[in-house]
This record gives C-alpha cells, sequence and structure tokens, in this order.
C-alpha cells in the first residue's frame, strides 16, 4: 500500500501548511496532497476551501484577498520550544516548492496537486499551475487532480505528458470518467468503492481518500481508527491519502 500525506501530515499540524508538508518529508512516503485556489492578483496558494474561514483568523473568500492581504492572516501552529512563533500563514505553491524540491530529488517525494476548481472555475488555473511546475523543473514529481473533469481533461490536452488523477466520491464515477478520457489513476473516496473486482476492472492506480469523520484534522484530536491496509487491497485499494501516515507507516 503506497502512503500519501493528505494536506501534510494534516493530524500533528495544520493542514497545507509548510509545517505539516516539512514533516511528512521525513518519512518515507509516496507523496504528499495539498489543494490550490487562486487570490485576487492570480497566485497560487495553498488552502482547501474556498474562503479562508476555517482555517485561519480571517472571513472571506481566498480569491477576494491579494497575496499581500492573504499573508496577514494567521493560522495557529504547535510550538516545541519557547520563542518559536505560534503561527504560520497561508502558503504559495512556490513556497512549497522551494520546501520540497530536495525531497523530490533526493527520494522521490511526489507532489499531488488537487486543483480546487469545481465550485469556483478558475479560468486560466491549468496554464498557471502547469507554467509554474515547469519553472520549478518539478514536471517528473507531479500528479494533477481535480473532481472538476473538465479541468483533468484540459491538463491532458495542454501536455499529453502530465500525469492526472480523477477524482469523485464513488470509485465507479472514476471508472467512467476514465473510458472517456485519458487519466493516469482513480482518487475516489475510501468509503465509496462500489466495483466488485475493481482489480480486474483497472490497470490504473486506486488512490483512496477519507473524510474528516474518519480522519480529523489538527487541532481535532479524536482517534483515529487505522483501517486495515490487507482490506483496503482487497477492494482493490493501491494507495491513500491519510492525515496520519507517520501511523500507517
Ligand atoms: O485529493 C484527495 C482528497 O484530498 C479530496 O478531498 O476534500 O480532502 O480535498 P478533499
Ligand atoms: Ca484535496
Amino acid at each position: 500500500m503506497k502512503i500519501w500525506a493528505h494536506r501534510g501530515c494534516s493530524y500533528a499540524c495544520p493542514e497545507n501548511t509548510l509545517q505539516a508538508f516539512k514533516m511528512a518529508c521525513q518519512y518515507p512516503i509516496t507523496g504528499i496532497e495539498l489543494d490550490i485556489q487562486l487570490t485576487k492578483d492570480c497566485k497560487i496558494v495553498v488552502i482547501h476551501d474556498e474562503t479562508v474561514d476555517r482555517t485561519t483568523d480571517g472571513t472571506g473568500e481566498v480569491r477576494s484577498f491579494t497575496l499581500e492581504e492573504l499573508k496577514k492572516l494567521k493560522i495557529n501552529v504547535p510550538t516545541s520550544k519557547p520563542g518559536e512563533p505560534d503561527y504560520t500563514q497561508i502558503p504559495t505553491i512556490e513556497e512549497v516548492f522551494e520546501l520540497v524540491k530536495p525531497y523530490c530529488l533526493k527520494n522521490g517525494t511526489l507532489i499531488n496537486i488537487e486543483l480546487k476548481n469545481s465550485q469556483i472555475r478558475y479560468e486560466g488555473m491549468e496554464d498557471m499551475i502547469l507554467e509554474t511546475v515547469r519553472k520549478w523543473g518539478l514536471e517528473d514529481y507531479i500528479v494533477y487532480s481535480s473532481f472538476n473533469p473538465e479541468s483533468v481533461r484540459l491538463l491532458k490536452e495542454k501536455n499529453a505528458s502530465v500525469k492526472t488523477g480523477i477524482l469523485a466520491t464513488p470509485v465507479s464515477e472514476c471508472l467512467s470518467f476514465a473510458e472517456t478520457c485519458p487519466v493516469d489513476a482513480l482518487h475516489p473516496n475510501i468509503k465509496k468503492i462500489d466495483v466488485e473486482n475493481l482489480s480486474s476492472k483497472t490497470n490504473l492506480p486506486v488512490r483512496a481518500w477519507n473524510t474528516s469523520n474518519f480522519e480529523p484534522f489538527y487541532p481535532d484530536t479524536r482517534k483515529i481508527e487505522i483501517q486495515n491496509p490487507e482490506e483496503l487491497k482487497m477492494s482493490g485499494i493501491t494507495d491513500i491519502f491519510t492525515n496520519v501516515p507517520e501511523k500507517y507507516l
């Protein structure tokens, strides 16, 4: 079973922060997963929600802030030493690349970039992220995914060599899309493997993700129930996105 750090080590650290990605990169995982949105001035930032309300001390839509304004918002982080800052900021994708690139080159760590463009379309987001990845020379280490099938289709049209994963809740929906469009992996909800003998129906990796009901995010300390990797494998899952890669390893 391949292990991906979902929004970084997002049970131990605030999700989608440099701290969460730094911790994840210390482990022999397959890769990290992160979410991107665009600011008002068209900068790519790493944050899951369309608004800043849940994860920062601010309120409002990400797209209503310039990057400079967004950087003033605080995200509380755990500290271990006196004098260490107790907050961080929403990172840009380039800040994450700067942190993670050495691990990509040294350990082969992959980065799954989820384009959060199914609620807000963010015109031009595909070109922007492809160009940023090219600028950083990280093409071989990126998997793009989205719940917006048109975006996944567009990424491949723009560059046939990129690796993509189609996100949907039931795996049957991922499979249907894979029949109509070239895609490199299926990314379903871990609880929605609704196809019998899945491994006989596809050769593609099946990378399953959890929801916060089963895997809470920092600072929620509810206990996480580790699922049996053998049972997941039997259902056709090849990889998992987990908030606790440290526990699965
Ligand atoms: O990419 C897998 C998973 O992250 C999709 O769901 O809501 O956690 O972004 P979400
Ligand atoms: Ca995601």
